[in-house]
């Protein structure tokens, strides 16, 4: 059958995927071997850490979780021998020269081997310390570069950044590919000099050791200095910031590597495979849907008019492998974006998604430590930033400072509700500055490239349910209600 054009590209191959314990990589290494059990090896590089080894993390973190339940199924007592044959976990950190492997027999293997790279390896915290989002997502994405140019068969590599490597603009946002030193419209410096924003950082670290800071201080200042540094060059967080970074870095020093970037939007839970609803970990959105339905968070964020783009996880997965399959065969060495998202051909308000969550929770609340049902209310519709602080300050202030007296006058016989209090309004606070971002987000995000794939494999009769990613073929009631909120609850709050 035509189908197997895709899969076909992927028989014998040998794929290096980082960031291989990741939410969207585990979809991503669960696909492959599911559909092409013929792929010669996966490299899969893991960060060791000092109580587990990589191998235990593969096992773990891996092929033990319940994504790779339909695999183990399929497999039964053979799933270990079939994979200890197919999968290869190897120690490494992009942060470092030769992805910080360090056995130089395997160096040479992998360089030898490799036909496909898949850089997925990322810091996403929004506000991560700026000395490591800039070895992350920056040098990382270079040290990866660097490896793939040793790799002698490469045929491509694929890095995977954010959308959100665009300003918020009420335009259609391009799939178009960062120069080297862009700055965005509203930064208050027209160049962007990375080897100077990495003198600064480590010029930055000296000066704080020397100060003899606490850990936490040390830890924050350079948290601050990172969205400092963001909001100067015009990103929102030191995580799109880096990212964009990222880019340029691979634009600039690609040379004749082939290296397409992916730019998803909101990554959520799997649409249909390998079942529908797996996520892990809590993102943007899930953070506020989960606050808010545990009673932490009374209100949603979100401008009426804006619109909340998200793809579920194996969308990405299957459009990353359609473009794996058909850049292998181009000779093109352009660098070339792809935006996955659904803003353009089906969106949904943030609006929208708001009334979702409340009809879901209303009908089926989450259960509070005690055993009572955690009743919601429809939350307020907070339409921007400002109101939200005026809402904070008239609202829950007035009230924090009532028990906080109280708490005096009565000898602390207060004190847990007034900690209780101040926690969840500092939480909401933090969320709020974390997401306004994406919850006010303006622009619509042009998938012009990522509509070539789909038609490409429309055309060559490829089965397109196996490579499904096509955000029109989502119900976004149906997959909020019964596949996405279901998901959190089933997978995060077990
Ligand atoms: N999730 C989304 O909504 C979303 C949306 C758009 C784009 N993306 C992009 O998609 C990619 C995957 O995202 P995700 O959601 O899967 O992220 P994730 O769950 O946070 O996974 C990130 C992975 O990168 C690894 N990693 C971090 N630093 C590393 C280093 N120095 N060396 C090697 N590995 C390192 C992590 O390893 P540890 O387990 O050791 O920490 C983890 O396996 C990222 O590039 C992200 O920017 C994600």
């Amino acid at each position: 059958m035509e189908e197997n054009r895709i899969i076909q590209e992927f028989e014998g191959k040998t794929i290096l995927i980082t960031g291989a314990t990741g939410f969207l990589s585990k979809i991503l290494v669960e696909k492959i071997l599911r559909v092409q059990p013929n792929v010669k090896k996966l490299f899969l590089l893991i960060r060791a850490s000092n109580v587990r080894s990589v191998e235990s993390r593969l096992r773990q973190e891996i092929i033990d979780s319940e994504l790779f339940r339909i695999l183990r199924e399929k497999w039964g007592q053979n799933i270990y021998s079939f994979l200890s044959s197919k999968v290869i976990p190897i120690s490494g950190d992009v942060s470092y020269e030769n992805l910080g492997i360090v056995n130089s027999e395997l160096i040479d293997e992998i360089w030898r081997e490799t036909d496909f790279i898949i850089n997925s390896a990322a810091t996403t915290r929004f506000d991560e310390r700026y000395d490591i989002a800039l070895d992350i997502n920056v040098f990382g994405a270079m040290n990866v570069l660097n490896f793939a140019k040793k790799c002698s068969k490469l045929k491509l590599l694929l890095h995977v950044s954010t959308a959100f490597v665009h300003e918020s603009r009420p335009e259609l946002l391009l799939e178009k590919p960062f120069q080297m030193g862009g700055t965005l419209k509203g930064a208050k410096a027209s160049y962007l000099d990375i080897e100077a924003e990495k003198k600064l950082v480590d010029e930055t670290k000296t000066r704080l050791q020397a100060q003899n800071m606490t850990d936490k201080e040390f830890a924050s200042t350079l948290r601050d200095l990172g969205i400092e540094r963001a909001n100067w060059h015009g990103w929102a967080n030191t995580y799109s910031y880096t990212k964009a970074m990222g880019e340029m870095v691979l634009e600039n020093f690609k040379d004749n590597i082939k290296v397409i970037v992916f730019r998803p939007t909101i990554i959520t839970s799997t649409f249909r495979e390998p079942f529908p609803g797996w996520i892990e970990g809590l993102r943007t959105l899930d953070s506020l849907f989960v606050a808010y339905a545990k009673g932490t968070l009374k209100f949603f964020l979100g401008d009426p008019g804006s619109i909340l783009d998200v793809v579920p996880g194996d969308m990405v997965v299957n459009s990353i492998l359609v473009a794996m399959a058909i850049h292998s065969q181009k000779p093109s060495h352009e660098l070339i974006i792809y935006q996955v998202g659904s803003s353009l051909r089906n969106p949904i308000k943030c609006t929208e998604v708001k009334e979702l969550m409340y009809k879901y929770l209303k009908k089926k609340p989450l259960i509070d430590n005690k055993g009572k049902l955690i009743k919601v209310g429809n939350p307020t519709l907070v339409s921007s930033i400002t109101i939200f602080h005026r809402y904070i300050r008239l609202r829950y202030l007035p009230f924090l400072k009532m028990l906080k007296l109280s708490n005096l006058i009565f000898c602390n016989h207060f004190e847990s509700l007034y900690e209780n209090s101040r926690r969840k309004i500092n939480r909401a606070v933090q969320l709020a500055e974390l997401y306004k971002p994406y919850v006010f987000f303006q622009g619509i995000f042009d998938d012009a490239n990522t509509e070539n794939l789909r038609m490409a494999i429309r055309e060559s009769n490829v089965n397109t349910e196996m490579f499904e990613f096509d955000p029109k073929s989502i119900q976004w009631e149906d997959y909020f209600i019964n596949t996405h909120f279901p998901g959190i609850v089933k997978y995060v709050l077990k």
